[in-house]
């Protein structure tokens, strides 16, 4: 069957067209068809992070034209699409009420199913291309912009959330430092390029990781430890290297989280870790989890770059699981934030 999986909970605008075809033994085959991504980074970029106003504006602006560039990049036509999945949450409200009600509207025209997609299951979800093998059970690591979770995805639709931030995302972390150290919105890609060129143990910042026996992380200490360091070296005067400040960051944070992967792995017995989100383009992060993952003998996935942010594929295939168990949305589905 094909899938039209739509997103628009942040500040990309992204629609993509999957087929999936369920062979007699259950396995499904996954095949991405289009993806297509109109992002609106640059236009954030000129007040430092996300204006929700202007981004619902611009995904009002784009979707259409996007849609339409996903459905002709798959070579297919509205016709031949078998259900449309859409985010429905979480996110910003404003900007997953377009996506939503832009999808109510071309499923109600077409008479075609409408799925309600998770927009951090989708990034899970965006896995399933790269691995074919790839099938629940197993852990996940959620780290974007707005979430950090690890959940134990026990089947395509069912989860469990077993940790989390008790505060900011990884990303929002990366982001708040990177724009003191003068870098510009969203600053993870160039904290991560910085952090070659630094002395990773320049400074030494606290763990994200909280000893409560708990499985959460606070990475707002992390991070106001790095805004303190800044601003007190800045206002004695002290220079400082931006890139030893991105390296020493990224270890901690790094570290912090490799340590909670190392607690959830032994608590859940998990053999197969899955990373998700636009930090999982991180790549030092990477590395650091391919090496615990070696070390543990874990089976390791990670979303080419490309499915790492926001992106429409991820949406499709959910939505294509959700189908399958059922889980329609009418034509009354809200949004949530
Ligand atoms: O998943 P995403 O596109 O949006 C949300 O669902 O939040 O994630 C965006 C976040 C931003 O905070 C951005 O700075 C961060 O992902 N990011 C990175 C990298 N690339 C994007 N963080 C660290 N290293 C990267 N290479
Ligand atoms: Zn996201």
């Amino acid at each position: 069957m094909l899938i039209l999986g739509i997103e628009s909970s942040c500040d990309e605008t992204a629609a993509a067209v999957a087929r999936f075809e369920e062979s007699a033994d259950g396995t499904v085959r996954r095949e991405l068809l289009s993806d297509c991504v109109a992002s609106q980074i640059a236009v954030h970029r000129l007040y430092g992070g996300v204006v929700p106003e202007i981004a619902s504006r611009a995904h009002s602006e784009a979707i259409c034209s996007v849609t339409a560039e996903a459905l002709e990049k798959a070579g297919v036509c509205l016709r031949d699409i078998d259900a449309i999945g859409v985010t429905s949450h979480p996110g910003l409200i404003g900007a997953l009420l377009v996506g939503t009600n832009f999808a109510k509207g071309l499923a109600y025209a077409c008479g075609k199913p409408l799925v309600a997609v998770d927009h951090i299951r989708g990034h899970i979800a965006a896995n399933y291309y790269e691995y074919p093998d790839l099938e629940p059970p197993f852990l996940a690591l959620v780290v974007s912009g707005g979430h950090t979770s690890l959940i134990r995805v026990r089947s395509h639709v069912e989860f469990e959330t077993i940790g989390r931030t008790r505060d900011d995302a990884a990303g929002e972390a990366f982001d708040k430092v990177g724009r003191v150290i003068g870098l510009s919105y969203p600053c993870g890609a160039d904290m991560d390029r910085l952090a070659y060129e630094g002395d990773a143990m320049a400074y030494s910042f606290p763990s994200a990781a909280i000893s409560d026996g708990s499985l959460d992380l606070s990475f707002s200490g992390l991070k106001t430890a790095a805004l303190n360091l800044i601003n007190s070296m800045s206002q004695k005067g002290i220079e400082y290297r931006r890139e030893d400040i991105a390296a020493s960051f990224t270890r901690a944070l790094t570290s912090s989280v490799v340590k909670r992967l190392r607690d959830a792995l032994a608590l859940t017995g998990d053999r197969r870790l899955v990373i998700a989100g636009g930090v999982s383009a991180n790549s030092h992060l990477r590395n650091a989890v391919t090496a615990l993952c070696d070390e543990l003998g874990i089976g390791l996935c990670m979303p080419p770059r490309s499915l790492c942010g926001d992106n429409g594929a991820m949406i499709a295939a959910q939505a294509y699981y959700e189908f399958k168990a059922g889980n329609l949305a009418d034509i009354a589905l809200n949004a949530e934030a």
